[in-house]
């Protein structure tokens, strides 16, 4: 049988570890995501050209040509649908843009049209 005090320091120890672990991936997900963003916003701006034809407060883009992003808000699966196959008259990134550069400016988008 273990001793009570034992058990005891077992179990804070474990908290600790357990609450040392939680802030830790805690910030190192919120780093993850702004550098997710920022590398969205990139793109928006550059390779992707969105600020050309969209209005987005945070890119400082006023283009007109399609919707108002703050407008619309459109969530990321929309921006990811919308940058992927093309909608209307605004072109396809498929083959321009790798899919991990979609979701980042989609991620961007979703975000950043909230405010
Ligand atoms: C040549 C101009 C042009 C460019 C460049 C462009 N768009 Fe668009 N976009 C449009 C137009 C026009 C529409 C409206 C299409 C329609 O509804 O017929 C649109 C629609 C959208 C929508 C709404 C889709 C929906 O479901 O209603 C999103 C989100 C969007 N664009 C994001 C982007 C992003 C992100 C980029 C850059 C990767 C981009 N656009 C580049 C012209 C453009």
């Amino acid at each position: 049988m273990i001793p009570n005090f034992i058990v005891k320091k077992l179990i804070i120890n474990f908290a600790k570890y357990l609450f040392i672990s939680i802030i830790f991936l805690s910030i190192f997900n919120q780093v993850k995501s702004d550098e997710i963003f920022n590398a969205g916003k990139k793109i928006f701006l550059d390779q992707g050209n969105c600020a050309i034809c969209h209005t987005l407060l945070d890119a400082g883009s006023y283009g007109n040509i399609g919707p108002n992003l703050n407008e619309i808000r459109p969530d990321i699966m929309r921006v990811i649908a919308a940058v992927t196959n093309g909608i209307g008259v605004m072109p396809a990134y498929q083959g321009e843009l790798s899919p991990k550069e979609i979701e980042a400016v989609a991620h961007y988008v979703s975000i950043s049209a909230e405010y």
